[in-house]
């Protein structure tokens, strides 16, 4: 491919410091520049003092024993981790031969981020992008992708009006030029997030507690992220890997569906790349307390350090680092880590996908909603979101009727899009993700070839 922009490989994205020396210095170079094509080599959970870019919440603040550490997402080249699955997405879809600058347009089917990392990836890698989503989601994210020179197509509703997104997509397809990076079906999102995600998850919770992982806690929206646990669960088999589902848009609890404020999860269906063999519990978490511990996390903080018993400024270095989702796997992690009796050698990994820079319009809707903020009643509130769990918003779906339950519900959505009962049923056997998982080495060599005889062209 004439055309080609080279990106890094899935082991490059795991550990930069894998790179050619003067590629590495170039990405850390143009950080601040960030249309320069070279930032395609800080798709990476490392920051430039090489370590996974994490915080540990104070116990203070979680209620609970076990070490809770948020790998922190926004610091990926375009706000959030999704970009991440976009670019494994486009890259792989170049090495196999489908998609070439100059000849395809990209679309994005997305509640937001996925779309802002493809109009992102698209335009450093040359291509026109098309961001497929509801018209709903927060004016942060409209405006990100028209900046990267993305073109919207609304459709009508909000998260979980996924579907709809879905169908939209189906029209674009029937134009050959149109090449579809389709989040909830491709395994690209699957292999990302398997590598490099839960690598990383592994290595941000070494330094704490007995060094292992005991429970990893991530809401899905196409359930990319949630592959992480399959690399932890290959390295700690103890590990208990729970979903977090908005309480208003129950699909993977009991097959409910609603809409709710949680932007990027809850999209009311089983994407194709979930694998339900390795989801133990499903978590309920109610949408407005993940707004409004958002609105406590960003606004209130200094007012809540003395209600904690934290000293003055010690949650500053929270500012900016949650999305409302974040807060969702956030109290995810807190309320599992209480059912579970998690101890302080345990350690709980969860995910902060974007940050607050893509919320300010969602709390000013809050404050619409319920009127100005008051602090009077804050510890209350404090306790009632963070504290405050149900055990009949937790369900185990370790039984077998509970995985018969999710693989028919997955087979009811994905035969409408053409996949065979004999394809569905094969994703039933862990043989199945392990193999897909193992294409990362084959891909990998293919890509550093290419990228060598791209060179060797001058
Ligand atoms: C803000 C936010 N949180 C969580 C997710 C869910 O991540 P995944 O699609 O990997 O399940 C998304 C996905 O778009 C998102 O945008």
């Amino acid at each position: 491919m004439s055309n080609f922009i080279p990106g890094p490989t899935y082991a490059e994205m795991l550990d930069p410091a894998t790179l050619p020396a003067a590629l590495r210095d170039k990405a850390l170079a143009v950080q601040g520049d960030e249309l320069d094509p070279a930032n395609l080599f800080n798709i990476t959970w490392r920051g430039p003092d090489h370590g996974i870019r994490h915080v540990l919440v104070p116990k203070e603040l979680t209620g609970v024993k076990a070490n809770i550490v948020v790998m922190a997402g926004r610091f990926f080249p375009s706000g959030s981790h999704k970009v991440g699955a976009a670019y494994s997405m486009l890259m792989e879809g170049e090495l196999a031969g489908d998609i070439e600058p100059g000849k395809n347009t990209t679309i994005g089917p997305s509640s937001g981020n996925f779309g802002i990392g493809v109009a992102y990836v698209s335009r450093l890698k040359g291509y026109p992008a098309i961001v497929v989503m509801p018209e709903g989601m927060s004016a942060e994210r409209y405006q990100r992708i028209r900046q990267y020179g993305g073109q919207l197509d609304l459709t009508p509703g909000s998260e979980s009006d996924i579907i709809l997104v879905l169908e939209r997509t189906r029209e674009y397809r029937q134009d050959p030029r149109h090449k579809v990076l389709a989040q909830f079906e491709l395994f690209p999102n699957y292999r990302f997030h398997r590598y490099v995600t839960g690598r990383s998850a592994l290595e941000a919770a070494k330094p704490y507690g007995n060094g292992r992982v005991a429970l990893f806690a991530s809401a899905p929206g196409s359930a990319g992220t949630l592959a992480a646990g399959d690399a932890i669960k290959s390295a700690y088999p103890e590990c208990v890997v729970a979903a977090l589902e908005p309480r208003e848009c129950s699909t993977l609890f009991n097959n409910g569906f609603g809409s709710h404020r949680i932007e990027g999860i809850g999209d009311k269906m089983v994407t194709l790349i979930h694998n339900l063999l390795t989801t133990d519990y499903v978590v309920l978490i109610h949408d407005d307390d993940c707004v409004m511990g958002l609105e406590m996390l960003e606004r209130r903080h200094r007012s809540l350090e003395p209600l904690l018993g934290l000293p003055a400024g010690l949650l500053e270095c929270f500012q900016g680092l949650f999305g409302v989702s974040g807060i969702c796997n956030l109290l995810g992690a807190i309320h599992m880590a209480r059912f579970l009796d998690l101890g302080p050698d345990d350690n709980v990994v969860t995910i902060a996908t974007d940050g607050f820079d893509r919320y300010p319009s969602v709390l000013a809707e809050l404050e619409r909603r319920r009127g100005p903020f008051r602090g009077g009643d804050l510890g209350a509130q404090f306790e009632a979101i963070f504290r405050g769990s149900d055990a009949g918003d937790i369900l185990d779906v370790r039984p077998r009727e509970q995985k018969e339950r999710l693989f028919s519900y997955k087979e009811e959505v994905w035969t409408k899009f053409g996949y065979s009962l004999t394809y569905l049923e094969s994703m039933k056997s862990q043989s199945f993700w392990d193999a897909e998982f193992d294409k990362v080495a084959e891909i990998d060599t293919k890509l550093v070839k290419e990228r060598a005889s791209i060179k060797a062209k001058g």
